[in-house]
């Protein structure tokens, strides 16, 4: 069941091409397949190995002849043909029912249209072919399908034909120029309409670039066509990267198991990431959209055009393009405090989501060793600390070096699959660095700790660092950790650095200090007093960093780092030192009035009110920790009492900084036309943030605040926070929660936000999420609308998840169970809300086990849940 990455073994035939054909009907489609194939001379044998699955195969033909039943054998998906000969031309027949196929991998059928998605194994249930990425060919492909039902034909590549059959179905043929694998094979077939343009590259060629949608939405794809025009420029310059297509198509699609997808030409994406306006989109979706837009577009060479040997290597196309859309990202906002914030909320995601991966029982390396089943890793380990690994190596060689190292990775390895090594080499080799150290990143799971000491000598005016690091795992050897730091001075000045041994530039304010070793010495030279140190700059690796800042200390910094970062995180450890201390009170059940100190309040106001820094960067300031990021901090979690320690400290900043945070909801107003741009939608986040706190007890002047708002809106950020804010303010808000759904009945994105804030709001129990379930507008077969529900409730509520009874775990198996006999990978997913079961307290606990065992009793699991369970119990 379990596959190795040390099992490896190149294909023992090489495909050089693919042509299909589709006879596409929901209820029977017939799939001719013709393979060229040739023995590879790295093969170890010659027995030709293809994929099928779910799949009925009519004929199979081997040079020209019919292969009977002997002369090929069928195991599981495995098909076989023992000694061929080495040169072969396969011609297959099959044939799918799209209809049936609610997994959403291979093809299937939504809201009446075809489309397909083959990442990472699904283009084996669409034809027997070697599916594998290390196995790259060039693809031609006939469609055809009833003309009326099925206007538009789509798959990868140039359209180079296309006309009527006669019987009312039609045909169009595409051809992709490029070897891929098959993963990045796609088709559509659909009544769709599109926003097209023709757009200039940096070199005078002109490209075609649509946006398809379903008709009725072509007001939403504005945003989606300006992000692709950006990405494709942003790759221009960034990276020297062009596009290599005359087209370039998106399409979106309502019901996909993922974000989007890559597909040569032909990128699929979730309606979530395509479509945007103002009346229906927040500011957190159009930043979304700009993201994958991004993401899919430089996958294009980072993915398509260099991809991935075996699926073990998948950060090296995720990490990689991840790392990518977020410097897009960064780019597009321009200002050194813009970038800072997508910072803030890069890390923020790590440690909400990375780090508790990555210490549960899922854990794996960025390279993952083993795997049952591939769809369980694309995981935030493969992307988002994969990111974090490709932005060390920028770190560690600078953004010109990094740029050195991009342009020799593709110089040797265009067209190829290829490997995590391959790329640390080329960055390695191009900048004359040895990087042999830093391959434990890819090999070694779990978050390393860095401990940090200091000491300061005051006559020989030296200041030293003595770092040294850490792992959970006892037999892991020491990583290569790239740690910036700065030192400020009493009156909050960046001091100039001198490292001994070290190279920095004159003047420099933050190093970047390699540990290698298990503990190392940093001395800075020329320190005329005690300086305050801020470690871990613009979070320079992926670890949890441990010093013993005094309330002073993290004060000094909250008011003057230069490092933005820093200065964020200088807040949050002194708001989860009071965080933490509150629970425990709560969890004693002491009788002893919870209390929250001036010094913090105060640092919190003067931050609040000082107009010099960004609306978004004082917004992410004063956000406390999530519940989730408190419960990892903790050895025993009581959900119950961090959430009543949270909502104390949310309650007395409402009540203590009331006039200010007044006085901020109304500075940071953005009247007259909507626009997304960062500062607008800092302006609105910051605002929406004094409106929430101050709804944590309503009276009559912010309650009408809400109300206009919620009433009055001209964009859906502002209308869904006032609605967020009324649904937790203990206020009745049915009315305006009805009016929200009646007002956008027929988007279904928004009737997913309106699913989404009630599982997340406290107040909802289970018995409440069951109520809603039985809404007509619920289905559990579309992905986005289980995940606004489901998955929102056991993951953004954790107060009612983890209700005492354990009736909210008892809903969580029986829904495991009801999503996977539907879709595996969304059951597999939402199978992970379990993950930390076993850092509770033994009463929850033994109920969480319950509700796992009650899953795994399950005889007719997926291999998707079965891993999630199975690890979850086992470890
Ligand atoms: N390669 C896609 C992306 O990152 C993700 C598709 C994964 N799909 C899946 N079913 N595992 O953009
Ligand atoms: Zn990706």
């Amino acid at each position: 069941l379990t596959i190795y990455r040390k099992d490896y073994t190149p294909p023992a035939f090489l495909v050089d091409t693919v042509e299909l054909g589709f006879d596409l009907d929901p209820h029977r489609t017939i799939v001719a397949n013709r393979i060229t194939m040739q023995r590879n001379p790295d093969g170890t044998n010659c027995d030709i190995v293809l994929h099928g699955e779910e799949i009925e195969l009519v004929q199979l033909r081997m040079n020209g002849k019919v292969l009977q039943a002997g002369e090929y054998s069928i195991e599981g998906v495995l098909l076989t043909i023992k000694n061929a000969p080495d040169q072969v031309v396969l011609e297959i027949e099959t044939v799918c029912v799209p209809v049936e196929n609610t997994t959403l991998s291979g093809l299937y059928v939504s809201n009446g249209n075809f489309f397909t998605q083959c990442e990472a194994e699904g283009f084996r249930r669409i034809t027997y072919f070697p599916d594998r990425p290390d196995v790259m060919a060039k693809y031609t492909v006939m469609l055809r399908a009833d003309k009326a039902t099925y206007p538009v034909l789509l798959s990868n590549g140039n359209l180079i034909e296309e006309g009527d059959l006669g019987d009312g179905r039609h045909y169009a043929k595409w051809e992709d120029p490029f070897k891929k694998p098959s993963y990045l094979f796609a088709l559509v077939a659909a009544k769709l309409v599109c926003q097209e343009e023709t757009y200039t590259l940096n070199s005078g060629r002109d490209v075609l670039l649509q946006v398809w949608v379903e008709d009725g939405n072509l007001d939403k794809t504005d945003y989606a066509m300006q992000s692709l025009k950006n990405s494709i420029r942003w790759d221009e310059e960034r990276f020297g990267l062009e596009l290599d297509l005359d087209r370039f198509m998106i399409v979106a699609v309502g019901d996909f198991n993922m974000g989007a997808m890559e597909n040569k030409g032909l990128n699929i994406f979730n309606t979530k990431f395509v479509l945007a306006n103002p009346r229906v989109a927040t500011d957190i979706d159009y930043a979304g959209i700009e993201a994958v837009v991004g993401h899919e577009y430089f996958h294009n060479w980072t993915g398509n055009r260099v991809t991935c040997r075996d699926w073990f290597q998948l950060s090296l196309k995720e990490g990689l393009t991840v790392f990518r859309d977020q410097e897009f990202s960064a780019d597009m906002i321009g200002s050194d405090s813009g970038r800072a914030v997508t910072r803030i909320d890069q890390v923020r995601t790590l440690r909400q989501a990375q780090f508790p991966e990555d210490a549960g029982p899922m854990s794996h390396p960025v390279r993952p060793d083993s795997f049952v089943e591939i769809n369980n890793f694309y995981t935030v380990t493969v992307y988002e600390k994969g990111a974090e690994v490709v932005r060390m190596y920028q770190t560690l060689v600078g953004r010109d070096g990094f740029r050195k190292g991009m342009d020799l990775y593709f110089e040797r390895h265009d067209g190829q699959a290829v490997t995590c090594d391959d790329f640390r080499a080329a960055m390695a080799d191009a900048n004359g660095r040895d990087l042999r150290q830093f391959e434990r990143w890819y090999s070694q799971a779990g978050t390393p700790v860095v401990t940090a000491r200091t000491r300061y000598d005051a006559v020989k005016r030296n200041f030293d660092i003595i770092l040294s690091q850490r792992s959970n795992h006892p037999d892991q050897l020491p990583f290569h950790i790239p740690v910036a730091v700065g030192l400020l001075g009493e009156d909050g000045r960046a001091l100039p650095l001198t490292l001994d041994g070290g190279t920095q530039e004159q003047g420099a304010t933050t190093v970047v200090l390699e540990l290698t070793e298990q503990e190392q010495i940093f001395r800075f030279r020329n320190i005329d007093e005690r300086p305050t140190p801020s470690i871990l700059r613009d979070f320079s690796a992926p670890v949890i960093l441990e010093y013993d800042y005094t309330d002073d200390e993290l004060l000094h910094l909250f008011r003057h780092d230069s490092d933005p970062v820093n200065r964020w995180e200088a807040g949050q450890r002194l708001a989860m030192a009071r965080l933490l201390k509150l629970t425990a009170q709560v969890a004693a059940k002491q009788d002893k009035p919870l209390k929250l100190d001036t010094t913090f309040l105060d640092a919190q106001r003067a931050l609040l009110i000082d107009d010099t820094l960004d609306p978004a960067f004082r917004e992410l300031a004063l956000i406390l920790p999530s519940e989730g990021i408190i419960a990892e901090q903790m050895d025993v979690v009581d959900p119950h009492a961090i959430h009543t320690a949270r909502q104390f400290m949310r309650r007395t900043i409402g009540t203590e900084l009331r006039a200010e945070l007044l006085a901020q909801y109304h500075a940071n107003q953005t009247p007259g036309e909507y626009s997304p741009d960062a500062l607008s939608a800092g302006k609105r986040a910051l605002k929406n943030l004094c409106l929430s706190y101050l709804l944590v007890t309503p009276d009559a002047v912010t309650l009408s605040l809400a109300q206009h708002q919620c009433e009055q809106a001209g964009n859906m950020t502002d209308r869904f926070a006032a609605l967020v804010a009324l649904i937790h303010s203990g206020v009745d808000a049915s009315a305006y929660l009805q009016r929200f759904y009646d007002d956008f009945s027929s988007e279904a994105l928004v009737i997913d936000k309106w699913f989404a804030m009630q599982a997340a709001t406290p107040a909802t129990d289970v018995a409440a999420v069951r109520k809603l379930m039985a809404h007509p507008a619920f289905t559990l077969k579309n992905p986005n609308r289980a995940r606004s529900l489901l998955f929102n409730f056991t993951n953004a509520n954790p107060s009612q998840f983890h209700a005492a009874d354990g009736s909210a775990y008892a809903f969580w198996a029986e829904h495991v169970i009801k999503l996977d006999a539907i879709n595996p990978q969304v059951a597999a997913r939402f199978a992970r809300s379990m993950d930390r079961w076993r850092r509770y307290a033994p009463a929850l606990q033994a109920k969480m086990k319950a509700a796992l065992e009650q899953v795994a009793a399950q005889t007719k699991l997926s291999n998707d849940v079965l891993e999630v369970i199975t690890k979850a119990l086992a470890n």
